[in-house]
């Protein structure tokens, strides 16, 4: 019998997926190292937030097979590492694709708008009499939507901002692709070119050691006097340091941020800006992709203890 190490609460169809195939499941408590807790496991689930390097991996021990990351990124897991062990690595695309371009478009129109803060004005007792000056925000009709990243979650966001909101959309991307131009119809620019005509950019890059910081002063200096900027990806894709000083400076108009470069704590003066919509990392969490995550994350790890092929691989 294989043990399966879960790092914490998950839902009951992935449980039931690993049962239902002779599997002894391990749940943890996110207390204590994840190392320790897993040790002895030939398949593990972690979290975004449980870091797996080589060490842990080694602690864990050589019976270990799959480590089947609960999430969509996977720059928690030192994927070379895992390479060099023989170890599989795993994500779960493709079941949350929606639940974050959703998310995205709801933090745009969140920060474009002041929603949270109208939300707080009426909730002090603040709210007095009707003011044509209240809470003037950005139409977004005709506008243009900036892409950083032309992925699946990238693609649909796009797709859902343009339909949805006649916007023009531009992406970036390291690598472009002129067949997702033509299947989601945006349009390439280099990043600085991008950046200087969006009056809304969201970010939808996985974070590696090439877009670490992409956005950076340079890149937060080259945006449009007013522009918003959306992060639902990891966040440090984002310099914060320099995003909190142009914001301060009025030089963007706001940001919607669901990630944090040191999640979760907040980069000094990030909290106390005004023009700012802050939320815990929660763009995957819809009920429908908490489900299809842990049937895919548990279905990977199923296979590889069956000695078939991780239905994904991340490399
Ligand atoms: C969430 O951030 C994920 O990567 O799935
Ligand atoms: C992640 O699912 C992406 O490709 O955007």
């Amino acid at each position: 019998m294989a043990t399966v190490y879960i790092s914490r609460k998950f839902p009951e169809q992935g449980i039931k997926i690993l049962k239902d195939a002779g599997h002894n499941i391990v749940l943890g408590s996110g207390n204590g190292s994840f190392a320790k807790n897993a040790k002895g496991a030939d398949a593990v689930i972690p979290f975004l937030t449980d870091s797996v390097d080589g060490a842990c991996m080694d602690a864990i021990g050589s019976q270990l097979k799959i480590i089947a990351n609960y999430a969509v990124g996977f720059d928690n897991i030192d994927v070379a590492a895992a390479a060099k062990r023989g170890i599989a690595v795993t994500n779960t695309p493709g079941v949350l694709t929606d639940a974050v371009a959703e998310y995205a478009v709801a933090l745009a129109l969140a920060v474009a708008r002041s929603i949270p803060q109208a939300d707080a004005f009426v909730r002090s007792g603040k709210y007095k009499q009707w003011d044509p000056n209240l809470f003037v925000g950005m139409e977004l009709r005709g506008k243009v939507f900036g892409l950083v990243g032309h992925g699946r979650i990238g693609c649909s966001t796009a797709d859902k901002m343009k339909t949805a909101f006649s916007m023009k959309v531009v992406y970036y991307d390291a690598f472009r692709d002129p067949a997702a131009e033509e299947r989601c119809g945006i349009s390439y620019a280099p990043l600085h070119d991008m950046l200087v005509q969006a009056d809304i950019v969201s970010i939808h890059v996985p974070l590696t050691d090439s877009t670490r910081h992409l956005i950076g002063e340079k890149e937060l200096r080259s945006m449009k006097q007013g522009a918003f900027l959306v992060n639902t990806a990891r966040g440090a894709v984002i310099d914060e340091n320099a995003l909190v000083e142009a914001l301060k400076s009025g030089h963007l108009g706001g940001a919607a941020l669901d990630v944090f470069e040191q999640e979760p704590k907040l980069t000094s003066g990030l909290a106390k800006l005004k023009n700012v919509v802050l939320t815990p990392h929660i763009a995957s969490a819809t009920k429908d992709a908490r489900d299809r995550m842990a049937e895919t994350a548990t279905a990977n790890v199923a296979a590889v203890l069956s000695g078939k092929n991780p239905l994904n691989p991340v490399a």
